[in-house]
């Protein structure tokens, strides 16, 4: 298979006072179409920053980022985002919020029906459809992630990108919104790229899990792959050989391998 995303030697720092505070080095990835690829690491070693160079939000060092062996240095609907806290305009609908980047990325190709049809559509695959005429405020955390997604998805990106998209949700709302973005991911064949700080998110969704060291000059200091065929079921993978032994690889990188230390300041 052949490089969808590749990420080629890229290190990051910024510029704090006059110091270089180096972030990222010598970040070297390759995912392939279609693929769930999970980031793990400690607080502050430099995930969001990682996530953000691929959205091209923020721009690298040195190295690069290509896609299909294109370089992309700004942000474009080929890469949406979906970040932890629900970036949805307050002051809008939930169909609103979708239709605005529909609106965005298919003025050119779709015309109004065209346009409502889609967002009808991927507020459906979310099951939010019911809901389209809510403002944020009126809804859950949980459905707000949803519409998040619906409205990332809508944009039909090359790439997802997820920054820790279920971190401020409760356990169960969180279950429910993995098994979706599972289903999502089985039904569009959409090529993923999620941050998280579960381990078991992180095995549960991927196909591989990629684990960082920690900073400054983070990179990556290893890649598990899980071999679990899908689709996955997170009842009888509690007791799956497999499931643990990778579950059991990420917690010892994590703990053992490259411990948190608190940074000396
Ligand atoms: N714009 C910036 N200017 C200066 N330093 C930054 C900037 N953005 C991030 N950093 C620094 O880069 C490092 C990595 O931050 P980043 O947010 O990528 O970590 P993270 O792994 O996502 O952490 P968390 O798990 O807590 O979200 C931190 O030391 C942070 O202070
Ligand atoms: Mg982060």
């Amino acid at each position: 298979m052949s490089a969808y995303l590749k990420l080629d030697h890229i290190d990051k720092y910024f510029d704090r006072g006059g110091q270089r505070a180096e972030v990222l080095a010598g970040i070297e990835l390759v995912i392939d179409k279609g693929e769930f690829v999970s980031i793990i690491g400690h607080s502050g070693c430099g995930k969001s920053t990682l996530l953000n160079l691929i959205a091209g939000l923020t721009p690298v060092s040195a190295g690069a980022v290509l896609l299909e062996n294109r370089e992309v240095n700004a942000p474009g609907p080929d890469r949406a985002v979906v970040f932890q806290n629900h970036s949805l305009l307050p002051w809008l609908s939930v169909y609103e919020n979708v239709n605005l980047a529909v609106s965005k990325v298919f003025r050119g190709t779709k015309n109004k029906a065209e346009r409502h049809e889609w967002v009808m559509r991927n507020l459906d695959l979310v099951q939010m459809a019911h809901a389209k005429d809510k403002r944020p405020s009126e809804i859950s955390g949980g459905m707000k992630q949803r519409v998040g997604i619906a409205r990332a998805l809508a944009m039909q990106p090359k790439i997802l990108l997820l920054d820790e998209p279920f971190g401020a949700l409760d356990a169960l709302t969180r279950a429910h919104l993995q098994d979706a973005v599972m289903e999502i991911h089985a039904r569009l064949g959409s090529t993923m790229v999620m941050i998280t700080h579960d381990v078991d998110e992180a095995v549960l969704l991927s196909d591989r899990i990629v684990m960082m060291t920690n900073g400054p000059a983070a990179h990556i200091g290893d890649i598990l792959e899980v071999p679990i065929a899908r689709p996955r079921n997170r009842i009888e993978l509690a007791s799956d050989r497999t499931y643990l032994k990778c579950r059991e690889a990420v917690l010892k990188f994590l703990y053992e391998r490259h411990r948190f230390v608190e940074a000396a300041e």
